[in-house]
């Protein structure tokens, strides 16, 4: 994998070039995304660990020009429909609240929201892999989306992804055009420490 990274964007230790690599932009060219490719995408999510191996993630995807697509748009909030109108797909990112333990009773998953984060991330590099970008949005109206894809009772919401090829900086809306860049991250020392918090 080639590497054109921004100086926020150097790892300060050695690592594989797909963590550092993969960004979140907003700008995509029209290009369809296929069924196939979105199956891609799926499989790579469904491979991510989970406690138990319960796999609580679930997610409604649909493709640009779709009646669905437009629904799941317009359940998010702020700036996010403008650009993420212009993804070729998006996917709900959701999860299953309860599981049935190993004595058969009903019980909260309370690693579902961890575990599904795992599948979100599997998902945006295999989207990286294939030459996409994906980019994934808390900013939704809850309610709304919740109608728009007919949640069922004892699921959680967690994100919306958009996912498409990139487009040109100069396709976005003048106020995002200068926030479509890599950005950087806390030093290690910060988010780690050895042995004790
Ligand atoms: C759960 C979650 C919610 C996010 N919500 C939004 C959002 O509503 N709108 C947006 O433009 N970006 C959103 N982002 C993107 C983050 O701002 C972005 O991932 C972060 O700044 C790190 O940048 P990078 O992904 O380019 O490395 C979200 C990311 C995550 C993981």
């Amino acid at each position: 994998m080639s590497l054109d990274l921004t100086p926020d964007r150097n790892p300060d230790h050695p690592v594989a070039p797909q963590f550092p690599a993969r960004w979140s932009p907003r700008s995509f060219t029209d290009r369809a995304l296929t069924e196939a490719e979105v199956m891609s995408l799926l499989e790579a999510a469904r491979w991510a660990p989970s406690a138990s191996n319960h796999q609580p993630w679930r997610f409604i995807w649909a493709l640009r020009g779709e009646a669905e697509f437009d629904a799941i748009r317009d359940s998010l909030t702020g700036i996010n429909p403008v650009w993420a109108g212009k993804a070729g797909l998006l996917v709900v990112v959701a999860s299953k609240d309860r599981v049935t333990n190993r004595e058969g009773a009903e019980v909260a998953n309370r690693t579902a929201g961890f575990d599904t984060g795992a599948a979100w991330m599997s998902l945006a590099l295999q989207a990286q892999a294939m030459g996409l970008v994906s980019h994934a949005m808390g900013g939704f109206d809850g309610a709304k989306l919740a109608a728009a894809i007919g949640l069922p009772e004892g699921h959680t919401l967690h994100c919306v992804v958009a996912v498409g090829a990139q487009g040109p900086v100069a396709d976005l809306p003048e106020e995002l055009q200068a926030r479509e860049k890599p950005n950087g991250r806390k030093p290690v020392v910060e988010i780690a420490r050895h042995g004790r918090f």
